[in-house]
């Protein structure tokens, strides 16, 4: 029988550290749903101690999860330690990711510690952790630059004190797979006890290797399990991304023999969701999620796949969740059409209200635009998660005017706390105009320091879908909104942006 290999996913905790990625507890909630219909084995929730906002997001997730492992993040003190527990409790199945440097560079210049303080540390933390939850993964972070020998007396000793998982983290990206895979490989070798923890493998991509190094780690150092976050978000360059790591052992199953949980028809939804969410748009030449990926332009491709598939395809689009038939619902579609395309998507809404409103603005939608792709409405459902918070400000309505040789002009209707106000203002173009106009009213003095539209499916009929990066004393956020008219795609995804610098985060990082 093939050995498991364990996906662990930390989008909602290393992937939301990326600056401006960061979620609002319904956000994670959502993500976390769709992270347990992919059937991702364990979900790191997020980073308790970091925050109030944190803690309450791991708490509604424990709850709310039954299939998934849920993990929290916390550095090796007892006081992280006590409050990844507290927030975990009511969990199906529970676990704590306790980490400490142990690079000479972190040590010394980082956490001004002895090596034998931090092991000692790294010991201790263990042994508490493990007298609240059974399941305690250790991470030595920045573990590649370690030096092995102290490394594996520090992973020795946590082993005896009850760790059951044992993560190397490539914290800087330095990584190069053959190097990586074997150092895993030594590390097994030389740690007596190794044998009694689960290894597993945790690569960020700044030199654009965390797949394959992650498959190193796991084909030639025996790693079984493999952290990873949806479209690869993350700090910098990111992380290992699920949706490769997941296919590439899927589809080489002849090289890895490994055998998954996952069910990777719901990688396009997770991925369209985590892209709408935290306004990191996925690039076209994306592996697996990328717009792209089974797009087949030249002449010589297009013949060769429609007399054998095979000819130019290793993976099936439909097998990863992009629909064969993409125009799915029209004006005249019902409102069980229309759940039933949300099912097939993989979403799931928490209530009649949510389906309720939803279905009213696909109707809105449709009236505007005569054929409703899959991103439609995905775009419309991640909307849902928009307005269903109770937003410091949402918007109404809009009006502009432009003219060759004149000065565009905007007038705009939002609420601010449940009151409807209006700002108006001149621009250099409407969307510029736009922004100012709620900017007159807000004076948010934040800086734009990114503005993106994309086409959400393919023709000028498409909605546009906006992305805003809004920058304000130290904090980034980033804002999505999705409209035909991309002038109201844009006024949406500035409010987001604002309502979102409004909720105040004022977290612990967990590399700080
Ligand atoms: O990259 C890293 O070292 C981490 C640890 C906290 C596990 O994310
Ligand atoms: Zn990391």
């Amino acid at each position: 029988m093939a050995d498991k290999l364990i996906i662990f996913d930390t989008t909602l905790r290393d992937g939301e550290q990326s600056p401006g990625a960061s979620m609002t507890k319904d956000e994670k909630l959502r993500i976390a749903r769709q992270l347990e219909r992919l059937k991702v084995d364990v979900i790191e929730a997020g980073f308790a101690a970091s925050s109030n906002g944190d803690f309450e997001a791991v708490q509604a997730i424990a709850h709310a999860i039954k299939d998934s492992t849920i993990c929290s993040l916390s550095r090796a003190n007892d006081r992280d330690i006590s409050r990844a527990a507290e927030a975990l409790k009511g969990a199906n199945s529970a676990r704590i990711h306790t980490f400490i440097a142990t690079s000479a560079l972190h040590m010394e210049k980082k956490l001004r510690m002895t090596p034998e303080q931090v092991l000692e540390q790294a010991r201790q933390s263990v042994r508490f952790a493990r007298n609240l939850v059974a399941d305690i993964e250790f991470s030595p972070e920045d573990g590649y630059r370690s030096d092995p020998d102290f490394l594996c007396r520090v992973l020795e000793a946590v082993i005896a004190e009850g760790a059951t998982t044992i993560n190397v983290p490539d914290t800087v990206g330095y990584a190069i797979p053959e190097l990586y895979g074997n150092f895993i490989k030594t590390l097994r070798e030389r740690i007596p006890n190794s044998d009694k923890a689960i290894w597993s493998v945790h690569c960020h991509n700044d030199l654009g290797m965390a797949v394959a190094n992650s498959l190193a780690g796991v084909k030639i150092g025996g790693a079984r399990q493999v952290e990873c976050t949806i479209n690869g978000l993350g700090e910098r360059a990111g992380n290992c991304s699920l949706e490769e790591v997941v296919m590439a052992i899927k589809t080489r199953r002849d090289y890895f023999d490994l055998d998954l949980n996952i069910d990777a028809k719901h990688i396009v939804a997770a991925s369209r969701m985590v892209s709408q969410t935290t306004g990191f748009v996925v690039q076209p030449n994306k592996a697996v999620v990328g717009a792209n990926a089974f797009a087949h332009a030249s002449g010589i491709h297009q013949d060769g796949v429609l007399k054998a598939r095979d000819t130019y395809e290793i993976m099936r689009a439909e097998d990863v969740g992009w629909s064969a038939n993409k125009i799915v619902l029209g004006k005249l579609s019902g409102r069980n059409a229309f759940k039933q395309r949300l099912q097939e998507l993989g979403v799931s809404l928490e209530s009649e209200t949510e389906v309720n409103s939803a279905f009213t603005r696909f109707k809105e939608l449709a009236d505007r635009k005569s054929e409703i792709f899959d991103e439609d409405i995905l775009a419309l459902v991640s909307d849902e998660s928009v307005t269903a918070e109770k937003e410091q400000y949402g918007f109404v309505s809009l009006f502009q005017q432009s003219e060759t040789g004149e000065h565009p002009r905007a007038r705009i209707v939002f609420t601010v706390d449940g009151h409807e106000v209006r700002g108006e203002s001149e621009g250099n173009g409407p969307v510029d105009a736009s922004l100012k106009a709620i900017e007159s009213h807000v004076k948010s003095g934040a800086e734009m320091v990114l503005y993106s539209v994309n086409a959400i499916s393919g023709s000028t009929e498409s909605q546009g879908e906006v992305t805003v990066r809004l920058q304000n004393s130290g904090r980034v956020v980033n804002g999505v909104g999705a409209d035909p008219d991309i002038v109201v795609a844009s006024a949406k995804a500035y409010l987001s942006a604002l309502n979102k610098l409004q909720s105040k985060a004022d977290r612990v990082a967990a590399q700080g």
